[in-house]
């Protein structure tokens, strides 16, 4: 079995694939035989490419993870080949490194981690060269198209050489233990079920905020802002997993299915309804970490119009949801990294304690993805003690305690899930052509709903929870952002 990885020298492959590729095969999980072929223009040789990838081993894992003979026996199984994928002559050299190690195909799985305009030239290269045989897989990462169309001609492109069933669309929140747990939650469980409906559920908020800021990314990210970066993948893929029927089975064909119907039933936000549904921000000046930090355009490098931050109310329009708002934000420089989705069931009918009993909270499921996963279930109590008036309530946590219950178990990098199942040739946790077009309808039509009512991003103070106007969105409607 052979891995072949296209962006060897990159960000994403030193700080996450690596790393993920180690893990795996430190813990005995990559067969035995998995050669890593690593490319990019660089012109090193394997030996430079081992001490490359040795560094970035030691930067991005805890030292007591760096067991010498794992990691001489983890360096020991890569190759590295230099290409330019921009000139079709180049691929000869990698085909001859390859074909050896992988002769019939079905054992060679391709991780493109480059840029997408170089996904073209690859895929050809790889034709020509005769590496997209029959059983080869091939995974993508993000950014997959900056719109439907541009996704529609790269998925074009792919599929002109690999077939769907063998083509995996990462998407690293699918990859997380706590997006999984969500299923695990939803469908081990009987105890949510019978309320997960418009019925028993009042609202669902899902935030996922970050304190850092542009990073070094702003070329990239001034093109396609806090709506395309992280709420056209990784925010609806949530939505999805909350919302979805139940599958009939963990599979890839059924799981799919489900989100997929949910992905079309979004009810569009277009320029009728964008300024009452959408809001978008970007940061100034303020303060991240204790520390004072520039505003957008100062770590930019010139004004812009790209949102860092935005808000939105969404309906699934169909009967399990009729009626129920998902508000999500998202936003860089915000006051805390933090990944959560707050299920907040309906009001009792009716209160039997009377006014002296405290108000009664609806209940409250949290899902926190990060920065620590849990899982807590908020629910009215009894204030212990004696008073004469009646019961005293009050809302305590139940707490499901992920961390304590599997405190002995190493918590995984994303990508170590998905790079196992694309070894193994499983895409359940990978996101289907048909997911990714319905992501980019809804997008499109948010994006041109700005444009027409001339909405642009209202400033923010770096350090807080976006424009008060992202308040202003749930309060409407008598609901409280749960920070
Ligand atoms: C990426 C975005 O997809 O997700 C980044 O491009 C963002 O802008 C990142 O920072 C967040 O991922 P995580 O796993 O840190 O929540």
């Amino acid at each position: 079995m052979t891995l072949l990885v296209f962006g060897a020298t990159g960000d994403l492959c030193q700080r996450m694939v690596l790393p993920s590729l180690f893990g795996l095969a430190a813990d005995g999980l990559l067969p035995a035989d998995l050669r890593i072929v690593a490319t990019a223009r660089s012109r090193l040789d394997t030996a430079a490419y081992r001490d490359l990838a040795g560094r970035a081993l030691a930067e991005h894992l805890d030292a007591d993870r760096l067991v010498p003979t794992a990691v001489a026996a983890f360096l020991d199984r890569l190759t590295y080949v230099p290409l330019d994928a921009t000139d079709p002559a180049a691929f000869g050299a990698l085909a001859a490194a390859v074909r050896p190690l992988a002769p019939s195909g079905d054992d060679l799985a391709i991780f493109l981690s480059t840029a997408p305009s170089l996904f073209g030239p690859t895929i050809a290269g790889l034709v020509a060269a005769g590496l997209a045989g029959p059983g080869t897989r091939l995974a993508l990462e993000k950014p997959l198209g900056a719109d439907l169309a541009s996704s529609r001609a790269i998925n074009d492109q792919v599929a002109a050489a690999f077939p769907e069933a063998r083509t995996f669309r990462i998407d690293h929140y699918l990859g997380k233990e706590t997006v999984q747990n969500l299923l695990a939650l939803r469908f081990g469980n009987a105890l949510f079920e019978p309320l997960w409906h418009t019925g028993g559920i009042d609202h669902v908020q899902i935030t996922v905020s970050e304190t850092i800021g542009v990073e070094g990314r702003g070329e990239y990210y001034d093109g396609m802002g806090a709506l395309r970066d992280m709420v056209q993948n990784h925010m609806l893929q949530l939505v999805a997993l909350v919302a979805m029927e139940p599958p009939a089975r963990f599979d890839a064909t059924s799981v799919r299915d489900e989100k997929v119907k949910v992905l079309r039933s979004l009810r569009p936000i277009d320029a009728a309804t964008v300024e009452a549904c959408s809001v978008v921000g970007q940061y100034g000046d303020g303060a991240a970490s204790g520390a004072v930090v520039a505003s957008y355009a100062t770590d930019l490098g010139h004004a812009s119009r790209t949102e860092t931050f935005v808000a939105l109310k969404v309906h699934v329009d169909n009967w399990r949801w009729k009626g129920v708002p998902f508000y999500l934000r998202t936003g860089k420089r915000l006051p805390a990294r933090q990944s959560e989705i707050t299920i907040a069931f309906k009001a009792v009918p009716h209160s039997i304690f009377g006014t002296t009993g405290g108000a009664l909270r609806p209940n409250r499921l949290v899902i926190r993805l990060q920065p620590h996963e849990n899982i807590r279930l908020s629910i009215m109590a009894k204030e212990p003690g004696l008073d004469r008036d009646g019961l005293r309530l009050r809302e305590v946590p139940l707490d499901i305690g992920v961390p304590n219950a599997f405190a002995d178990v190493r918590r995984r990098i994303a990508y170590e899930r998905l790079l196992l199942d694309l070894i193994a040739g499983d895409p359940t946790l990978f996101v289907r052509r048909d997911e990714v077009e319905a992501q980019w309808t809804f997008i499109d039509a948010i994006r041109a709903g700005w444009q027409a009512a001339g909405m642009t991003p209202r400033p923010y103070a770096a350090g807080t929870w976006g424009p008060s106007a992202a308040i202003a969105l749930t309060e409407r409607d008598g609901v409280s952002w749960y920070d």
